[in-house]
Parts: structure tokens; C-alpha cells; sequence
């Protein structure tokens, strides 16, 4: 049987469809196509020189052969696997975890392929307190896998620091050993001074391999592992994604083509880039995207050092929920929006609605129709309205969602991002702008080395009476 695929659909972008004004033209497209043809080739260089090593990612053997082994191991022995991590090192874990396992996967024994999944993002204490209490003294059957690539991060230190106390302090050094799993750099940065200092168990981080970019290194596929996902299938379909995006044919590579068009939109003053999946399922994958696109392409200088302040504010919403939040805004506010749909042909479940009552005729369309129908139908409908309206709308079509289908979608959004900024002319891979805010965090936490910043902060925090209200 044929895999699942997933397309992209951009008919909805061009002046055919949103008038002369706000679309894109064949001659604007076929311009910017050989503008872009070149960048392809050179990403394609670039990767064989090693220097975008998130795309070996979905061919490394090795990683994922440790990361099922370990799993193997655990499985057997845990009711709860808890992720510690933050950025990177957490949304695509969720993305996953939200794709493709159950809805009620961790409250339904007879669902679930694996331990609950829990992720903490966060350092909300009344939100891990809530968690402790809940997990009480399941300690033993409960893996905790922290994951920091700098291994410096406080939010997820701190977090870690609590759990060791937690482990160490009940079931002892051996206990704390046997139920940690470090996920970080090969060989640098506090974290891993841990694992070799205290002997924990640890998954590899590969060099230069970004956080956002991470989630098909062991940064995602453990956790997905002792879900019960499919791993092998995710890189799968990324590899499968690969070879599409890799083509320098412009019109065939949808890497491309999402590329040019994010970029062409944005400068033709749609600043704003909403992705809206039709999918319960794929929702977290939105958040995942709005994390890659914002780190990745909000940059103050291009790679010549000029200021440019670049960067398409990427929102996510959810159809239909958000059609009765933002709609309204979307349609009739500023037509500064490009609109990206995640579209699903074939949902897993089939659910038809009853018969309407005698007095309720009115009801009678609905009664018996099938509910991913009328999903697909408020998508379409929907678009619809945008597109009377002359807002842009690109859709991501898939076939069903499988692993291999959302490793096509991983896949291709990555690559968009990077030949992004190759339009762009920016730097994808580094985030300046949030070193200040982690230096000025430790700065307050009073952490040697910061005094003087932590000077320079204090006129900014201290509360003024005379602008209390
Ligand atoms: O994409 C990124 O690089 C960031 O979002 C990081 O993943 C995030 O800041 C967490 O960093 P670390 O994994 O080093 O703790």
C-alpha cells in the first residue's frame, strides 16, 4: 500500500483567485523561482559539507537504534515518563506526543502503548507541585528525562534540581541513577558534567543541531519511543521529504514554494502568519511551527550586518474553535495575514451525528452527517470567506496522520525555515536576542559573575508609585 502523503496547496495565493492586489502572479513567481533555484542548491551544498546537520538527522542509524533500546529497557518498568525541558526541548516532544497517540492516551490504561507522558515547560509552582503531589511516592515506576542541549537553561535546571533532591531523597544515589535519563550535549556544558559526575544514563545531543531543530534527533524519538510511536516511521517519512526538498526543480520542491511565498507575502505587507490546522491532532505541531519560524527568522542584522529587523509573526490557531474567536478580526481587520490551513482527508475515527428532534427540523442538515465532514466543510467554508475577503491562504493537505506523514511535515517546515532565511538573507540558527533574557535571569537570581548586570536591571524593575493606578 501507497505511504500517506502530505501536499501543498497554493492556488489561493495567486491573482487568479485574491485579484491583482493582494495575490501573487505567475510572473512574480516565476521571478522569485529563479531567485530561489540557486539558494536550493546551495542549501543542498551546505548540507553536504556538514553544515546543516539537522538534515542528516533522519538518515543517522545509530541514535535511534540507542534510543529504542533504552526505551525497551524502561518500558517494562515505568508508569509515568515526565519530560523536563523547555523551547526545543519540549514542543516537538508535545507535538508528537498529541499527534499521534490517543486523545485520552494518558487517562485510559487500555489506550495507551506505553507510561503516561507528561511534559513541564515551565517553572509554574503551583503547576509541578500539583504534579508531585498527584505522582506522591510512584517514584520508582516513574522515568524522569531531562533535556537541555546547553544544560545551562534555569528553568529546566531548576526543575532537575527539585526531581534529584526528590530521587535522591527517596529512593537513594542508585534510584536517582536508574531513574534519570539526560538528554544533552556529547560532550560540553553542565549537564553533561552530571551525567559523567553521577553516572546517569544519557541520549546524545548531535553538534550543531539546533534546539528548534532537534525534535528527530533523541530530543523528540525518546519520549515518542516509550509512547509507542513509531520512530522508525517518522524518519521515514522525513527521509522521504528530503528528496522532495532537495529538488532543484522550483516547481516540484514544496520547501520552495512555502519558502517563496512566506517571503513574498511578507514583503507585500502580510507581516502576520497564522497556520490553523483542521485537526485536534495537529495542533501541537502548530506551536511547534511558531516556535521555528519566530527564533529562526526574527533577526535584527542579516549575515552582512546590516539592520534589518526582520521576521513574519507567526500565530497559531485551531479550526474550528478559533473560528468563533478570531474570524472576525481575520476577515475584517488589517489584511496583514497569510494563512496557512493543515487540512486532513482521512481522520482515524468515524463519528456520525443522531437524528434531529421533531422540533428541531432545523437540525435535520446535520442528523447523520459525519462530524470530520463538517470539520472539513468549516475549513473549506471558511477559506471560503478569506478568500472573498482577498486574504491569502496556502494549505498543507494530509492524507491521514501517521508518523510518516508527520515526519513529512517536520521535515518541511525545517527546510522551509532555512531557505527563509536564505531569502531573507538572515541567519537561521542562532537567537541572540534571548541570551539577554536568560543573563538577566541569573543576573536576579544573583548568580556570581552578573553583579553589575544585575545593577543596571534594578531602575527597570523597581515599581514606581507615581504610574500605580
Ligand atoms: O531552539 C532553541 O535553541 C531554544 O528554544 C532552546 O531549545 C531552548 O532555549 C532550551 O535550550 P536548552 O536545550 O539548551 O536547555
Amino acid at each position: 500500500m501507497a505511504e500517506s502523503q502530505i501536499k501543498l496547496y497554493y492556488k489561493n495565493v495567486t491573482t487568479d483567485v485574491i485579484g491583482n492586489e493582494n495575490g501573487i502572479s505567475s510572473e512574480q513567481l516565476k521571478g522569485l523561482a529563479e531567485k530561489t533555484s540557486p539558494l536550493i542548491a546551495q542549501l543542498n551544498r551546505e548540507r553536504k559539507a556538514g553544515q546543516t546537520p539537522y538534515r542528516d538527522l533522519p538518515f543517522d542509524k545509530q541514535s535511534p537504534q540507542k534510543v529504542k533500546q533504552l526505551a525497551s529497557e524502561l518500558k517494562g518498568r515505568c508508569e509515568n515518563l515526565v519530560v523536563l525541558g523547555i523551547g526545543g526541548s519540549a514542543l516537538g516532544n508535545i507535538a508528537l506526543q498529541t499527534a499521534l497517540n490517543p486523545y485520552m492516551y494518558n487517562l485510559d490504561d487500555a489506550q495507551r502503548k506505553g507510561p503516561r507522558m507528561f511534559v513541564f515547560d515551565n517553572i509554574d509552582p503551583v503547576q509541578l507541585s500539583g504534579f508531585l503531589d498527584w505522582l506522591g511516592d510512584n517514584l520508582q515506576d516513574t522515568i524522569f528525562n531531562v533535556i537541555s542541549k546547553s544544560g545551562r537553561t534555569a528553568e529546566t535546571a531548576s526543575q532537575f534540581l527539585i526531581i534529584r533532591q526528590l530521587l535522591t531523597g527517596n529512593l537513594g544515589p542508585e534510584g536517582y541513577r536508574k531513574n534519570v535519563i539526560a538528554t544533552t550535549d556529547p560532550n560540553e556544558g553542565t549537564l553533561r558534567t552530571i551525567v559523567k559526575k553521577e553516572g546517569l544514563q544519557s541520549l546524545e545531543i548531535p553538534r550543531g543541531v539546533g534546539g528548534r531543530f532537534s525534535v528527530l534527533s533523541s530530543v523528540g524519538l525518546f519520549s515518542a519511543a516509550m509512547c509507542g510511536i513509531d520512530i522508525d516511521e517518522l524518519l521515514a517519512g522525513a527521509r522521504s521529504m528530503d528528496t522532495r526538498v532537495s529538488c532543484e526543480d522550483f516547481y516540484k520542491n514544496p520547501a520552495a514554494v512555502n519558502a517563496v511565498i512566506n517571503y513574498h507575502f511578507y514583503n507585500h505587507g502580510k507581516r502576520i502568519s497564522v497556520m490553523m490546522p483542521y485537526s485536534y491532532a495537529l495542533k501541537d505541531l502548530a506551536d511547534w511551527y511558531r516556535q521555528l519560524w519566530a527564533e529562526s527568522l526574527g533577526k535584527a542584522k542579516d549575515l552582512a550586518g546590516s539592520e534589518v529587523h526582520i521576521g513574519p509573526t507567526p500565530i497559531k490557531a485551531l479550526g474550528a474553535t478559533d473560528q468563533h474567536s478570531q474570524l472576525q478580526l481575520y476577515r475584517e481587520g488589517p489584511n496583514d495575514k497569510l494563512f496557512t490551513f493543515l487540512e486532513l482527508s482521512n481522520f482515524d475515527k468515524k463519528l456520525k451525528t443522531g437524528p434531529a428532534p421533531d422540533c428541531a427540523p432545523e437540525l435535520n442538515f446535520l442528523a447523520g452527517a459525519d462530524l470530520s465532514r463538517l470539520l472539513n466543510s468549516e475549513k473549506k467554508a471558511t477559506e471560503y470567506a478569506l478568500l472573498q475577503s482577498n486574504r491569502p491562504c496556502l494549505t498543507i493537505l494530509f492524507d491521514a496522520v501517521t508518523a510518516y506523514t508527520v515526519g513529512q511535515f517536520i521535515y518541511l517546515y525545517e527546510v522551509t525555515t532555512s531557505l527563509a532565511a536564505e531569502l531573507f538573507g538572515i541567519n537561521a540558527y542562532d537567537q541572540p536576542a534571548v541570551e539577554l533574557g536568560k543573563d538577566a535571569t541569573f543576573a536576579l537570581m544573583q548568580r556570581p559573575g552578573y553583579e553589575k548586570l544585575a545593577q543596571q536591571i534594578q531602575p527597570f524593575i523597581e515599581i514606581d508609585g507615581d504610574f500605580l493606578v
